[in-house]
């Protein structure tokens, strides 16, 4: 006698967590094996963890289906060991479906790269944060990595026995146990309608990400003076905001900067008595206006180029075209304001291996030494990230209509001389290129 059907909810979810094993297989091995400078490489591990944990979740549906469903007996003619392979078979299937999976968050987990796992950009996933990474975090991940591995190709073993035995049923023994997982229409509709979900997942991962912007190399600018870096490396347009034109080559017209200010030197501007600087200083004569001022970002990984903006931050300018040695400027950025539009990047930034914004909330940059160069700035000064300081110096154009000054400029930093990123996986894996730009607009009014 013909085996009795399985019902259509279990049809469908075997079919649809068979095609999508299969798939994450292909996938996964396809993904591991692409070069770190792929640009779809780090999409795919954020897909290939959201299908992932889809499959997990259509696994325990699976299970709760099965664990209150009698499933349909096996043929009477049926040798026993044949029964009791075939059993062992399905509920080794079920242990491999959930610990596949569930190795595979461990991996994330423990990963020193802290990236967030994020469901189809959706939900949040919390990491097991009951592992413990070790001593060497690397190390511990790679084990992880190993052991996903090994518990893939155990599935594309046992799937091989099943598929073999499924059909052997079917054309041999041909006991109806293959129809019995037969998928009819109810359950090929079930299969489609999880298919489309995830292709709306893939979608919603995809528009919640921001447009990938053009990469730029930008020269050398230790030797060029702010007007010349400004001309031979106009900051890229994809760290430029929409609504913006002014650039450092736009902001810096043929007129020279500053006249308003170096013609009216009398009387002397006032002394700051606690500047940051050695000797004598000027006081803080400009207010920043911060809705008209924009400190910038830009990085690239993968190939291509991300942008974000500090989103905070203050400066304390005192400045005088006539004392520039008594110049100076404090600008303080508030780290857990750096925000790119990908959920991805902005969740990851705030973590220890990036600015670690728990302890080191916010960054400054302080030049006591600012002095003309070419047709605009030099401001010599040291950038404090973490707990790393280092020498910077950054030339910027600066313009003066009717007491409003306009300072633009930018500057190329290597992002691990501060502790940003410096796990080396972040290069080799997720392909982060150290070189890192940043560009900032900031208008200010003067103070008489
Ligand atoms: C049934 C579900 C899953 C299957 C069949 C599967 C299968 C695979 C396979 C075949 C690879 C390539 C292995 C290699 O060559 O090293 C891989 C890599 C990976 N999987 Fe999965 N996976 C599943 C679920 C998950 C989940 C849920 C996550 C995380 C939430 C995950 C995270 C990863 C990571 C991070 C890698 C890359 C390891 C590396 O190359 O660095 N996987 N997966």
């Amino acid at each position: 006698m013909d085996a009795q059907r399985y019902n259509t909810v279990a049809i469908a979810l075997h079919w649809a967590i068979a095609l999508l094993i299969l798939g994450q297989i292909a996938g996964g091995f396809y993904m591991h094996n692409l070069p770190n400078t792929a640009p779809a490489k780090f999409d795919l591990f954020q897909l290939h963890k959201s299908f992932g944990l889809s499959i997990l979740l259509l696994t325990f549906l699976r299970l709760g289906w099965r664990l209150f469903h009698k499933t349909p007996a096996l043929p009477g003619a049926m040798p026993g060991w044949q029964k009791l392979a075939a059993r062992a078979t399905h509920w080794l299937f079920y242990f491999l479906m959930l610990a596949t999976p569930l190795m595979g968050l461990a991996i994330v987990s423990v990963s020193p790269k802290d990236i967030p796992t994020e469901w189809f950009g959706l939900v949040s996933v919390p990491h097991l944060g009951f592992l413990d990474p070790g001593a060497d975090p690397a190390a511990t991940e790679h084990l992880f990595i190993e052991l996903h591995e090994v518990l893939s190709y155990a599935i594309l073993g046992l799937l091989a026995l099943h598929v073999a035995a499924a059909l052997k049923h079917g054309f041999i023994d041909r006991d109806g146990v293959l129809r019995s997982m037969a998928p009819g229409v109810g359950a090929a509709t079930g299969v489609g309608g999880v298919f489309i979900a995830l292709a709306i997942g893939v979608s919603i991962y995809f528009a919640g990400k921001p447009e990938p912007v053009r990469s730029d190399s930008t020269p050398d600018i230790e030797t060029a003076t702010p007007s010349e870096a400004s001309s031979q490396r106009p900051p890229p347009d994809d760290l430029v905001e929409p609504d913006e034109t002014v650039l450092p080559q736009d902001a810096a017209p043929a007129q020279e900067p500053a006249t308003e200010v170096a013609d009216d030197v009398n009387p002397p501007p006032a002394q700051a008595a606690n500047a940051p600087c050695d000797g004598p200083a000027l006081a803080v004569n400009w207010r920043v206006d911060e809705s008209a001022s924009r400190l910038r970002f830009g990085g690239v990984q993968g190939g291509e180029s991300f942008e974000g903006t500090f989103g905070a931050f203050t400066a304390e300018i005192a400045f005088h075209e006539a004392f520039l040695d008594q110049s100076w400027l404090l600008v303080t950025v508030q780290t857990g304001s750096a925000a790119t539009g990908d959920q991805l990047i902005d969740s990851t930034l705030p973590g220890g291996d990036w600015f670690d914004v728990k302890d080191f909330p916010t960054a400054t940059f302080v030049a006591c030494d600012i002095r003309r160069a070419g047709g605009g700035y030099l401001a010599a000064g040291s950038l404090t990230i973490k707990d790393f300081a280092h020498d910077v110096t950054l030339p910027f154009d600066l313009t003066i209509n009717d007491g409003v000054g306009t300072a633009v400029g930018g500057v190329d930093l290597i992002r691990t001389d501060f502790d940003l990123g410096a796990d080396s996986s972040w290069l080799e894996d997720e392909a982060v290129a150290v070189e890192a730009r940043v560009e900032f607009t900031v208008s200010a009014q003067g103070m008489d």
